[in-house]
C-alpha cells in the first residue's frame, strides 16, 4: 500500500537533472517535513492542553516543566512553526526566480499561495494558545490591524475574535481552527499541491538538460532521506537549545509597555506606525494581488518580465526592511532605538 501511495505522487523514473540540489534547494521537501512534524507534535501536545483561559496557561506550564519530553515537544512545535514561515517564503522566491509558476504550473502556484496562507493562519492561531501576556497582547494588536481593512475589516475582526476583544471565546475559536480546521485543510491542500507537481511533469528543468533517466528508488529516495535527516537534526538541536517563551499569565487589564505583533506580521504593524491606516493596508493588498496575478504576466514567454522581477525585489526589500526595523529597532513604548 505504501508503495502504491509513493508511486502515485512519484514517477518510477526521473531525469538525472531533477536530482540536482541547487534546482530546488530542497525547500519544498523541507516544508513538507516540517508540516508533518507540526501535525505530529501538535497531536501529542493536545493530550495535555486545555483550551480555556487560565487552564490553558497552567497546562502549557505543566507541559513545559512536568511532563516527560514535554519541553522538547513544545519547543519543537514552537520553533518549527517559525522556521516553516521562513522556509515557505524562500520556497516561493525560488519558484519565482526559476520562472516555475507559469502554465502548466500555475495551479501549483495558487495551491502554494493557499498553503502559505494556511501556515500564517496556523502560526497566528497557535500564538494565542499559551494564554500568556506575550500571546494575548500580540494577538490583540494583530487583530486590531484587521479593522483597518476597508468595508470587511471590522466584521472580520469580530468574527475572528468571537466578540469585540480577545477573550475565552477567541481562545475557543483559535483552538478549533488550529487543531481541527487548519490541519484538515493542510492535508487536502498539500495532497493537491503534490498531485499538481506530478501532473505538470515534476520540477521545471532547464531546456538544455540531458535526457538521462534514473530510478526514483533508490536515487531520489536516498537523497530525500539524507536531507530530511539533516533538517530534522537541525530542528532537534535548536529545540534542545532554546526554550519556547512563556511569560506571565494573560492579564486583559494590564497592557505591557511594548506590544509587538508576531514577527511575520511586524511589517504590517510598522506600516501602520508610518502611514495613514487605510493607505497602509493598501500595501499588503497590492502585494497579495501581485502574487495572485503573477502567472498572467509574461505567460507568452514563460519568463517574468524585468519590471515584474524588480517589483518583487521592491516588495521584498520593503517587507524585510520593515520586519527588521520592528524586530530590532523598536524599544520600550515602540520608540525607535538602536539595538546595540
Ligand atoms: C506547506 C507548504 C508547501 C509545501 C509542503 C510545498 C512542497 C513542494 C515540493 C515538495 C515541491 C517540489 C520541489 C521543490 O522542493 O521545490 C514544490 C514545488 C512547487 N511549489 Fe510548493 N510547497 C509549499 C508551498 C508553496 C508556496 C507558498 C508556493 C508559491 C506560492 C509554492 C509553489 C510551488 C510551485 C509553483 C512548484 C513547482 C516548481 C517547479 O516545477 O520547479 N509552493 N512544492
Amino acid at each position: 500500500m505504501l508503495n502504491n501511495f509513493f508511486f502515485h505522487i512519484r514517477p518510477a523514473k526521473i531525469q538525472a537533472e531533477a536530482l540536482r540540489f541547487r534546482l530546488t534547494y530542497g525547500l519544498g521537501g523541507a516544508a513538507a517535513l516540517m508540516v508533518s512534524l507540526q501535525l505530529f507534535t501538535g497531536l501529542l501536545l493536545n493530550f495535555a492542553y486545555e483550551p480555556v483561559p487560565v487552564q490553558a496557561y497552567l497546562s502549557v506550564q505543566h507541559i513545559s516543566s512536568d511532563l516527560l519530553l514535554g519541553p522538547l515537544i513544545r519547543n519543537l512545535h514552537h520553533w518549527t512553526g517559525h522556521f516553516l514561515v521562513i522556509v515557505l517564503w524562500l520556497h516561493l522566491l525560488r519558484v519565482f526566480f526559476s520562472n516555475a509558476y507559469f502554465s502548466p504550473r500555475c495551479r501549483t502556484w495558487y495551491s502554494g499561495l493557499f498553503l502559505l496562507l494556511l501556515v500564517l493562519m496556523a502560526n497566528f492561531t497557535g500564538y494565542l494558545l499559551p494564554w500568556d501576556q506575550l500571546a494575548f497582547w500580540a494577538v490583540t494588536i494583530a487583530a486590531s490591524m484587521l479593522s483597518y481593512i476597508p468595508v470587511i475589516g471590522s466584521p472580520l475582526q469580530t468574527l475572528i475574535l468571537g466578540g469585540s476583544e480577545v477573550s475565552g471565546a477567541t481562545l475557543h475559536v483559535f483552538y478549533s481552527f488550529h487543531t481541527m480546521l487548519l490541519p484538515t485543510m493542510f492535508l487536502i491542500a498539500m495532497s493537491y499541491h503534490f498531485w499538481r507537481i506530478r501532473k505538470s511533469g515534476g520540477v521545471l528543468l532547464e531546456k538544455k538538460s540531458s535526457r538521462k533517466m534514473l530510478p526514483v528508488v533508490p536515487d531520489l529516495l536516498v537523497r530525500e532521506c539524507a536531507f530530511m535527516a539533516v533538517v530534522s537534526c537541525f530542528l532537534m538541536l535548536f529545540a534542545m537549545s532554546f526554550d519556547a517563551p512563556l511569560t506571565g499569565m494573560a492579564n486583559p487589564v494590564m497592557t505591557p509597555e511594548t506590544v509587538k505583533a508576531p514577527w511575520y506580521f511586524l511589517w504590517l504593524q510598522e506600516l501602520l506606525l508610518h502611514m495613514q491606516p487605510v493607505l497602509a493596508m493598501c500595501v499588503p493588498l497590492a502585494f497579495a494581488l501581485f502574487l495572485l496575478l503573477l502567472p498572467l504576466w509574461g505567460r507568452k514567454t514563460a519568463r517574468s518580465p524585468r519590471a515584474v522581477q524588480l517589483l518583487m525585489l521592491g516588495f521584498l526589500l520593503v517587507i524585510t526592511g520593515l520586519t527588521f526595523t520592528g524586530f530590532f529597532f523598536r524599544g520600550s513604548g515602540m520608540q525607535l532605538v538602536l539595538p546595540w
